[in-house]
């Protein structure tokens, strides 16, 4: 190593024992080892000395740089050390002054139900699938038994796309879509958007959240329908309750109900949310009809069904007393906020 290697060795070394703190080893850093740093001009004056002389030269270096290097990272780990230890036995540090506040996100109320709703049939043996938002109309409608003449598809008029597809009015397709491809006996849920062209108000969203659900197996009853309905509605609104079947109208079930559950808000008492019968409209059900099971490949003389088609918002808003649906996708804080801790 020449003098003038050797000089700078000394001085860095010195430089690195004497910073003290994390700025000044990193001005060390690159006044000795940077781009244009002590170590870095010495190799650009290698091309003036004689070619016997260069190799070695060369080479003294970069076995300076190593070494440099080498001590640098050793000190920053001493320097990081002592920073910390001085906070921590300064005067200056209190360990019981309240941490920096941080804020955390929270899950949407819908995107949360739809979680403790799939955990919940899950453990009832039902599997989550999905479909896609755009859909055919086959799937969505004829399938369904709906042929084009069928005058319920007034009340599902929906956003009918240039190339024949629509936007789903329903999470119903998924039940054929679901037999065709896992035959039966078949247990399933399907949460997922669906959308209807209307005007939006309190309670009618033109995007909307439902969860279909769906058993064919063999033998299967309306009680098997009750018990599901009941066992997760009580779950999920965290109380006993009461469900009591109406005939409703949907042509691809088979009877159809509408499905009620006792008043939560005045425990069937009567109330203004009750209009003053005790009980609300929780959900449409029913035994799936012959139509769609041919639909799916199935045949109705050995396989039946239930099939449940659950509105989210509608389930959040009971469970909360939430009394206008447009709070779900305004996007106002105040309102989703609210959800942190529940
Ligand atoms: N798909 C129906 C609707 O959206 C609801 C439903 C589902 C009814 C399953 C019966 C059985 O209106």
């Amino acid at each position: 190593m020449n003098d003038a290697l050797a000089q700078i060795r000394d001085a860095a070394l010195q430089a690195m024992d004497e910073a003290g703190d994390p700025a000044a080893l990193k001005a060390v850093e690159q006044r000795y080892l940077g781009k244009k740093g002590e170590l870095t001009q010495q190799l650009r004056s290698l091309g003036s000395l004689p070619a016997e002389q260069r190799p070695a030269f060369g080479k003294a270096v970069n076995e300076l740089k190593s070494e440099l290097a080498t001590r640098l990272a050793e000190r920053e780990t001493e320097v990081k050390g002592a920073v910390l230890a001085a906070m921590l036995s300064g005067a200056s540090f209190d360990p019981t002054e309240p941490g920096e506040e941080f804020v955390t996100g929270v899950m949407h109320p819908i995107t949360r139900i739809t979680y403790e709703l799939v955990d919940l049939f899950h453990g009832l043996g039902f599997r989550w699938l999905d479909g896609p938002d755009v859909e055919l109309e086959y799937y969505n409608f004829d399938a369904l038994n709906t042929p084009p003449d069928h005058p319920s598809r007034e009340s599902q008029d929906t956003f009918w796309l240039d190339d024949g597809n629509l936007l789903r009015t329903h999470t119903s397709p998924v039940q054929v879509r679901a037999m065709e491809r896992f035959g039966a006996p078949i247990q399933c849920v399907v949460p997922g958007r669906c959308f209807r062209n209307e005007a939006v108000d309190a309670s009618h969203e033109h995007t909307f959240y439902q969860m279909e659900g769906l058993m064919v197996d063999r033998e299967i009853s309306v009680a098997h329908l009750i018990y599901t309905m009941k066992t997760c509605l009580r779950e999920i609104l965290h109380r006993d309750i009461e469900v009591r079947l109406r005939p409703g109208f949907f042509p691809f079930v088979e009877p159809g109900f509408e499905l009620d559950v006792n008043c939560p808000f005045c425990a069937g008492n009567g109330c203004k949310t009750c209009k003053q019968s005790g009980w609300i409209e929780m959900l449409p059900c029913g035994m799936v009809h012959p139509h769609v099971l041919r639909s799916g490949g199935l045949d109705p003389d050995e396989w039946t069904g239930f099939a449940f088609g659950l509105g989210l918002q509608r389930l959040v808003m009971v469970r909360y007393g939430i009394s206008d649906i447009r709070d779900f996708t305004g996007g106002d804080l105040r309102f989703l906020e609210q959800f942190q801790t529940v």
